[in-house]
Parts: C-alpha cells; sequence; structure tokens
C-alpha cells in the first residue's frame, strides 16, 4: 500500500474505472433520496431548473478545479494545499475533513434505511404499500431508534471493509458493475411511474416552473446540492484526482462525471414525482419521500417483491459507493501520514458511525438543534455552509493563486494541448463561481 513516499501512490486501474469510480462517489442518496425531496420542498419545476444551472455553471468548474489539485499534488485534500502553497491553505483540506466526516454521520444513516428496506421488500412491504400504508411504515421503522441504529452499524460496516481492501481492489470493482445497473433499474422504473393514474400532476409538478416558488433561499438550496449531489467543495475530488494517472483529460472527466450526476438526478425525479401524485402524497413530506413513494409503485407491478429488493439493493450500493469516497478523504489524510489504511479506516469509520447517532435517533426521538431535527440541521450546515465556503475557497485558490500551475496540469506539463474552453474555465474560477457563491450564500441563508 502506498503510504511511503518511496513508493508508488495508489492509482486506479483503468480511465473508465476512475470515471466510474467518480460517478460511483456522486452518485448516491443525493441523487435518489435528496433531490427528489429537496425538490419536493423547493416547489418543483423551477427548482430543477435552477439546479442544472448551477450544475452547469458553478459545478462542473468547481470540479475541475479539485481534480487539478489533486492531481497535481498526489495528496490528499490537506497535504495537496500544503504541497502547492502552504500557508493557511491546508484549512481548507482541513474543512473539508470535517465536512466529509459530518456528512458522512447521517448519510450512514440513510445508508441504513436502504439496508432495511432491501429486507423488508420480502416481509410484508409490498402488503403495506399496497393498502396504501407506506407513510405509516416508513414513520413506525425511523422512530425505532434502536432498528435505525443497528442498520446504519451495518452500513458503516460495509463501508469500512471496502475502504479497508483500497482504492483500485476495492472501491473500482464494485462501481463497474453496479452503478450500469441502477441506470438500468431507474428506466424501468420510469416506464411504471409515468404509467400510473394521475401521473401527469406529478409530471407538471417536476417539470414545469412555477418561478412564484423561488426565493434566495431556494437558490441556496440548489447550490447545496449541486454541491452535494457532485461531491464538491469538501476534497473528495481533491482525492480521488489524486489516485488519476497524468494522461487522462481533467476537463473530459469532470464533465462526463457532471453529465452522468444531473442524468441519475432527474430521471429519480421522473420515477419519484409521478408516483407522489398518483398516490397522493405530499411533495414536501420531506426526507422519507422516495422510501413511501416507491414501494408503492413496485407494488402496483408483477413480481413487485423482486423489483423492490433489487432496488434497495442497487441504492444501497450506490450509497455505498458515495460513503466510501466520504470516509476515503479523511482515512487519505491518515495513510499519507503513515498509518495502515486498516487503522485509518477502522478508527475514522467508528468515530463517524458515533457521530451519526443523533441523527440516527432525531427523526423519531424529536432530537433538535434550534428547532431542526439533528438530521436536518447537519445536512443544512454541510451543504449550505461548508461545501459553498469549501467550493468558493478553491476557486479563488485554483483561479488566483495558482493559475500557471493549474494550465501545466491540464496540459501534463505541455504534452497535451490545452483544452477548448481553458479561457471560459479560468473566467468563472475566478469570478463567476465564487462571486455566484458569494452572493447566493449571504443572500439566501436563513435557518
Ligand atoms: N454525492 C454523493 C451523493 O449524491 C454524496 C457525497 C457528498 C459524496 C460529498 C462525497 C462527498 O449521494
Amino acid at each position: 500500500m502506498a503510504n511511503q513516499a518511496d513508493q508508488q501512490r495508489e492509482q486506479w486501474g483503468s480511465k473508465i474505472g476512475f470515471i466510474l469510480a467518480a460517478a460511483g462517489s456522486a452518485v448516491g442518496l443525493g441523487n435518489i433520496w435528496k433531490f427528489p425531496y429537496v425538490t419536493g420542498t423547493n416547489g418543483g419545476g423551477a427548482f430543477v431548473l435552477i439546479y442544472v444551472l448551477m450544475v452547469a455553471c458553478i459545478g462542473f468548474s468547481v470540479m475541475l478545479a479539485e481534480l487539478v489539485i489533486g492531481r497535481r499534488a498526489q495528496l490528499n485534500a490537506v497535504g495537496s494545499f500544503a504541497k502547492i502553497k502552504g500557508g493557511a491553505w491546508p484549512m481548507v483540506g482541513w474543512l473539508g475533513l470535517a465536512c466529509g466526516f459530518l456528512i458522512l454521520s447521517y448519510y450512514g444513516v440513510v445508508g441504513g434505511w436502504t439496508i432495511k428496506y432491501i429486507l423488508h421488500s420480502f416481509t410484508g412491504l409490498m402488503e403495506i404499500a399496497g393498502a396504501g400504508k407506506a407513510g405509516d411504515a416508513f414513520g413506525g421503522f425511523i422512530s425505532n431508534p434502536v432498528m435505525v441504529v443497528v442498520y446504519q452499524a451495518l452500513f458503516m460496516f460495509a463501508t469500512i471493509w471496502v475502504v479497508y481492501r483500497g482504492v483500485g481492489e476495492g472501491i473500482e470493482r464494485y462501481c463497474k458493475v453496479l452503478m450500469p445497473a441502477l441506470f438500468i433499474l431507474l428506466i424501468i422504473l420510469i416506464g411504471r411511474a409515468v404509467t400510473l393514474d394521475g401521473a401527469a400532476a406529478g409530471i407538471e409538478f417536476y417539470l414545469k416552473p412555477d418561478f412564484s416558488k423561488v426565493n434566495s433561499g431556494t437558490v441556496l438550496a440548489a447550490l447545496g446540492q449541486a454541491f452535494f449531489s457532485l461531491s464538491l467543495g469538501m476534497g473528495c475530488m481533491i482525492t480521488y484526482g489524486s489516485y488519476l494517472q497524468k494522461d487522462v483529460s481533467l476537463p473530459t472527466a469532470a464533465a462526463q462525471v457532471c453529465f452522468l450526476d444531473t442524468l441519475v438526478a432527474l430521471l429519480a425525479g421522473l420515477v419519484v414525482f409521478p408516483a407522489v401524485f398518483a398516490f397522493g402524497v405530499e411533495p414536501g413530506a420531506g426526507p422519507g419521500l422516495t422510501f413511501i413513494t416507491l414501494p408503492g409503485i413496485f407494488a402496483k407491478m408483477p413480481g413487485g417483491m423482486i423489483w423492490s429488493a433489487l432496488f434497495f439493493l442497487l441504492l444501497f450500493v450506490a450509497a455505498l459507493t458515495s460513503a466510501i469516497s466520504l470516509l476515503e478523504v479523511a482515512c487519505s489524510y491518515f495513510i499519507d501520514k503513515g498509518w495502515s489504511r486498516a487503522k485509518a479506516a477502522w478508527t475514522m469509520g467508528t468515530l463517524i458511525f458515533l457521530l451519526g447517532i443523533p441523527s440516527a435517533i432525531s427523526l423519531g426521538g424529536g432530537l433538535k438543534i434550534a428547532g431542526k431535527d439533528f438530521i436536518d440541521a447537519a445536512g443544512f450546515m454541510t451543504d449550505q455552509i461548508m461545501m459553498p465556503i469549501g467550493g468558493l475557497l478553491i476557486c479563488v485558490f485554483v483561479g488566483w493563486v495558482i493559475k500557471d500551475i493549474a494550465k501545466e496540469e491540464l496540459t501534463n506539463g505541455g504534452k497535451m494541448p490545452i483544452f477548448a474552453g481553458f479561457d471560459a474555465w479560468v473566467v468563472f474560477v475566478k469570478f463567476v463561481a465564487p462571486l455566484s457563491i458569494l452572493y447566493i450564500f449571504i443572500t439566501g441563508l436563513k435557518w
């Protein structure tokens, strides 16, 4: 394992391996669980449009900036800033490490729900959902703190195990097969969802923008969701970029990951919203939205039990590939410091699990911070505060501090031509992205 300078650093096994792993990090609960529910609480179509704009204008630029930093330094998020520039910059990496800790703490909780639902598919979920009681069943489950924590522990155990196996062996192998499978299943589910009675109202809510529902808070929520969904602003893409071979085109990689991630989120909405309206669920129902509506769809399909189990299994895998990347950010730091992979994975994973317990019990027991459920408060902190600030600083760093180094890295030291959009990208990382983030952040921040 590569933790000494004289050893070869671990690398992705192939280019497609990296794309899949980075897409695996990006595509996760953020797309299938969070995107629909945040769209629902923010009024539908207009939010979707603003979201796509955020990805195209800010997400892509920040992603490319992160990949440049990571591949340049070939180090973890903190070490990368220290090596390239030093000074106070490694603090950005530390902010990322802290953010990764906090995200994974609640991510593990929702990851646990997916495990519960795989099993529950075989133990009566179809009958319950068929009788229109999926919402009650979900409510009953999350208000049982012991079960929620048990499933959270199982999910964290799986995450630690894969991270412990290492970059190529563990992470890459699982992503290669399972991500395409999830994609195909989503397409099948859209076919079923849009043909439900009453689906049309859902499609309208989802795709017809109503700008009267937009305020500065909506825009910040869209920005935060873009950061969350693309795994940006917290060092994850720096870390993944550090394992990337020098001859890979970073702009192409960034564009592919942004495209795939957004596609999956949009498809997930096309499954969830027709069902929300067909089954008379409140679109702003919150974190349970996907878990309440999808079982209803499966219950209406022949062999629903199997579809349901398969879907939640793939969702579990999608969540796992993201969770792995979250844990890897912290582990990579300690491995570069000389820890063994095993020690880093187990220590960090256990700490994060413990940090997640308040989130796990908050939905049932009403554990609140200043009026928000603990799990929502943690999500708010990461999506709407830590990631935008991290993203802003990353743009400033690449656009203003190391612009020439970035150019050299993008051309692989002059061996590759510079990509066509380079000048435009520089304008984005220097001005457009940081100023928009700052503006959206200041105007939209509201507890
Ligand atoms: N992008 C992941 C998802 O959409 C979550 C994530 C955020 C992963 C930040 C890594 C870093 O589920």
